[in-house]
């Protein structure tokens, strides 16, 4: 924190970078229900600037979702990315083609994709490139498995993900990190607001170190992993918390209008 004149305040902390909440439908909503819930999920999010609101909706959704979220403050997002500009790729789907449907922003690297997928740190981080290289916002995941943290090696193993992640990315204006721990995710188990907190610090520490303290200090960091209407305060609240990556309750539009609410 270097260019903070003395001890900054958390406030100053978290000034420096911008929050962004983010849904992760998956694979849910068909495109005439993520229209309505667009439309719902918009009107929660009217006026309310504080931060950036995304929804990561599954590739046949994007353009009833762009159509939905025209003229409103809502973003919407893909939840996957190929790293291949085109070509013999069947079933993927290429940055380019996400661009001219309207997407800004793209999920890389989910646990879902690394358990069930077989997803790898080198994919991840030819994906994510792909995303930046065409002008998205690239958000990647990290995350331990239970058995990980139960081992102690939560942080090596987050931080080998960062660092494979971003290898080779230069400019980070467009990188968000998602810390989702694996045994969080549609358990109800949320990780701690400390746990959280410590955990995106680790990630910031190790930006840091392959950048510099300004590129850490200016890196959005979320959580994700079961955060909820009701947790969502005191998650945000967190100096290293930056936001959330929200799956469950990104279904429902009261509960991320008020994870919004929350943000603000
Ligand atoms: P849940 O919020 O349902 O636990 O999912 C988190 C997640 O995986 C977001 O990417």
């Amino acid at each position: 924190m270097l260019f903070f004149k003395g001890t900054p305040t958390k406030k100053e902390m978290k000034d420096t970078r911008r929050t962004v909440i983010a849904g992760n439908w998956k694979m849910n909503k068909t495109p005439s229900e993520a229209k309505a819930l667009v439309a719902a999920i918009a009107e929660k999010a009217a006026g309310k600037d504080a931060c950036d609101v995304v929804l990561c909706v599954p590739y046949v959704d994007i353009p009833a979702a762009v159509e939905a979220a025209k003229g409103t403050n809502v973003k919407i997002g893909a939840e996957n990315v190929h790293f291949k500009e085109s070509g013999a790729y069947t079933g993927e789907i290429s940055a380019q083609m996400l661009v001219e449907c309207g997407v800004s922003h793209v999920i890389v690297g989910h646990s879902e994709r690394r358990q069930y997928f077989g997803e790898t740190n080198e994919t991840v981080n030819l994906r994510a490139k792909a995303g930046l290289a065409a002008g998205l916002k690239v958000i990647i995941c990290v995350g331990e498995v239970l058995e990980e943290r139960q081992s102690g090696i939560t942080a090596e193993i987050v931080s080998m993900q960062t660092k494979l992640a971003l290898a080779g990315i230069e400019d980070l204006s467009n990188v968000i990190i998602a810390y989702e721990p694996v045994w969080a995710i549609g358990t109800g188990l949320t990780a701690t607001p400390e746990q959280a907190d410590e955990v995106c610090g680790i990630i910031r520490g190790v930006v840091a170190g392959l950048y510099d303290e300004k590129t850490a200090e200016a890196l959005t960091i979320q959580y994700g992993g079961s955060m909820n209407d009701k947790n969502a305060a005191e998650l945000l609240a967190k100096v290293n918390v930056d936001g959330g990556l929200i799956g469950g309750a990104s279904l429902k539009a009261d509960a991320f209008g008020a994870i919004i609410d929350a943000a603000q």
